[in-house]
């Protein structure tokens, strides 16, 4: 039988961007939190042995989320102030029980339409490689940089741009060090790729569904139910 990885999963934000007292991972989305939706899609799927959750200080909310009979393959943690130390905080816990050169997937918990295939094909793809890589979509709009003043200082050429998604895989141990000398420089990745890459070594990109939507405004939950009623999971 194939290997189960652990992913890491961060759901300590506020959701600022989402506004209201609600962090956006507990927000109703078709009947159940958005954090439910997430952690059904990794622990249904064959390859992912365990979810170790970084959740914020004193949040309780998380145990609701855990699909029955799931219970005793989900961990969780305290969370950090940013993304990264979320992640950091899951990875640290996670390497007291998991090999170093074990593979990790990371995905957001606002992700709560990953597709059981995409994740097949992430670790398909990168479990053979050398660093580990990331889902990603190609850029299909036009890409403008702005200056200063909110106007047009040059089009990137959108045949070489990709938008990162997740999940992201590396090796536990690889990760772990590439954000402790993030964190040794002052610098937090904004995604496990980005630390990957400030130690010289190039993750993969594997071309992945654009209805991964990340749960970030308001409109993306009526985005995210049409996305899993288009499924047939409504
Ligand atoms: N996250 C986390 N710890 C933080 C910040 C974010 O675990 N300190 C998690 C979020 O819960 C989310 C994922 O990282 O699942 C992606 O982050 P993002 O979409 O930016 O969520 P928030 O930070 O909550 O939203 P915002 O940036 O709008 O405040
Ligand atoms: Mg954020």
């Amino acid at each position: 039988m194939a290997a189960g990885y652990w992913a890491v999963v961060p759901a300590a934000g506020s959701g600022l961007r989402m506004g209201g007292p609600t962090p956006k991972q507990y927000l109703p989305l078709a009947g159940r939190s958005v954090l439910a939706w997430t952690l059904d899609v990794l622990l249904a799927h064959p390859r992912i042995a365990g979810v170790m959750l970084a959740v914020a200080k004193d949040d309780a909310r998380w145990t609701e989320c855990v699909p029955a009979g799931a219970q005793d393959r989900v961990r969780h943690v305290v969370g950090g102030v940013e993304r990264g130390d979320s992640v950091d905080a899951g990875l640290e816990q996670l390497a007291r029980v998991r090999p170093t050169e074990e593979w990790v997937l990371v995905h957001d918990a606002a992700r709560p339409c990953i597709h059981p295939q995409d994740l097949t094909r992430l670790i398909e793809a990168v479990e053979d490689d050398e660093v580990g890589g990331l889902l990603a979509a190609p850029c299909t709009d036009t890409i403008k940089q702005a200056d200063d003043a909110s106007r047009v200082g040059a089009t990137l050429d959108r045949r070489t741009l990709w938008r990162a998604l997740t999940p992201q895989m590396f090796r536990l141990g690889e990760l772990r060090a590439a954000y402790a000398a993030a964190r040794a420089a002052d610098r937090v990745p904004t995604d496990e790729a980005a630390a990957i890459e400030a130690t010289g070594a190039k993750p993969r990109l594997v071309a992945g569904r654009i209805d991964n939507v990340k749960v970030t405004q308001a409109e993306d939950l009526a985005l995210a139910e049409a996305i899993l009623r288009t499924r047939g999971l409504l």
